[in-house]
């Protein structure tokens, strides 16, 4: 199949264009490097430097390329950034995927080719519900997950007004290699293991004490779950699904895990909790597996430990 990757050259985005090498797919990677590695690329497919909001640069791709599925993963996925920049990051995140749903109408591209949209679980805004369904109303607290909630209604309503073939993924808290730290959402676990296999002068910490727990999901999955939404033969109407493991470890469990990998003890800096910190993530990934066929592997020892690998042995030198 013809697919584009936005954001082809960040975390996710590099992961997915290596899978899609591997099965035979052709790709047009986006990206305009604003916090995407120029080296992230897979040798043979075509990269263009471009912004996802400048729509007649989109409009005119999709009308040359002629893609069969876009998968959509260019953002500025960063929460703090969201409430000090609200503008720019509304402008990446929401009226840049408004730019691709437009873009593919003015391809003539409606009824043809599918759009496979990035959502984020920020979007249940810390529901008390566990595990999480799709179905709880969406409770955004920061101008990101505003925007991700936005962008799955902009898609299912360029749907009813279209009939254009768009479905919603909400990743939870993912990691695996490729994650950089410091980087969009640095999860605790690349910090930890920044300090312990890049920068030994980074003080890495913990805040609050350790018992919340997240659904973690590693990228493979996420990359597997993008391949079956932009792969199934019956077309979507909008719909959003959770995309994690369906199972949680606290902050202290991953603590030790990553001391048991690394054979070194994290000396961590016990901070306060951080203010409106979700206390636990569990998704539903119920509907997923009953529509999509998603199965995640679900080892999270060996998945933090081909992570930990990639940060001893490749994480990229500055
Ligand atoms: N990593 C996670 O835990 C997580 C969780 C939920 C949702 N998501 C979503 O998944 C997607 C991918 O996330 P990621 O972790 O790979 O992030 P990332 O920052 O590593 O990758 C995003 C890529 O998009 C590019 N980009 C940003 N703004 C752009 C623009 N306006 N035009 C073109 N390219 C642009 C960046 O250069 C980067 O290469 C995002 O939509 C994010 O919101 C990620």
């Amino acid at each position: 199949m013809r697919t584009v990757v936005t954001g082809s050259n960040g975390f996710i985005g590099y992961n997915l264009c290596k899978s899609l090498q591997a099965q035979g797919h052709e790709v047009l990677g986006i990206d305009d490097l604003s916090s995407g590695l120029a080296e992230n690329v897979v040798p043979g497919f075509r990269y263009e430097w471009v912004k996802i909001q400048d729509k007649e640069r989109i409009a005119a791709l999709f009308q040359e390329y002629q893609p069969d599925v876009v998968f959509h993963l260019a953002a500025i996925p960063r929460v703090s950034y969201s409430v000090e920049e609200p503008f720019a990051s509304a402008e990446a995140n929401l009226i840049g995927t408004i730019s691709l749903l437009e873009g593919l109408v003015k391809a003539g591209l409606a009824g043809k080719a599918r759009l496979v949209n990035s959502s984020s679980s920020s979007i249940y805004g810390g529901a008390e519900q566990m595990p999480t369904p799709e179905h709880l109303p969406g409770s955004p607290k920061s101008p990101y997950a505003l925007e991700k909630y936005q962008a799955e209604e902009w898609g299912r309503l360029f749907h009813h007004l279209y009939g254009l073939d768009v479905v919603s993924l909400r990743y939870f808290n993912v990691f695996g290699p490729h994650a950089l730290f410091g980087g969009a959402y640095s999860t605790v676990l690349s910090a930890w293991l920044y300090h312990i296999y890049v920068d030994p002068t980074y003080q890495p910490f913990l805040e609050g004490d350790g018992t919340q727990t997240r659904d973690f999901c590693y990228v493979d999955n996420v990359v597997q779950a993008n391949i079956l939404a932009g792969t199934r033969p019956h077309s979507f109407q909008g719909e959003a699904f959770n995309i994690a493991q369906g199972q949680s470890y606290s902050l202290l469990e991953c603590r030790d895990m990553i001391e048991e990998l690394s054979g070194r003890k994290l000396a961590l800096e016990m901070r306060p909790p951080r203010v409106g910190d979700v206390k636990h993530t569990l998704a539903d990934i119920a509907a997923a597996r009953r529509e999509l066929g998603y199965e995640p592997t679900v080892d999270f020892l060996n998945q933090l430990r081909s992570m930990a690998e990639w940060y001893r042995l490749a994480y990229p030198k500055t």
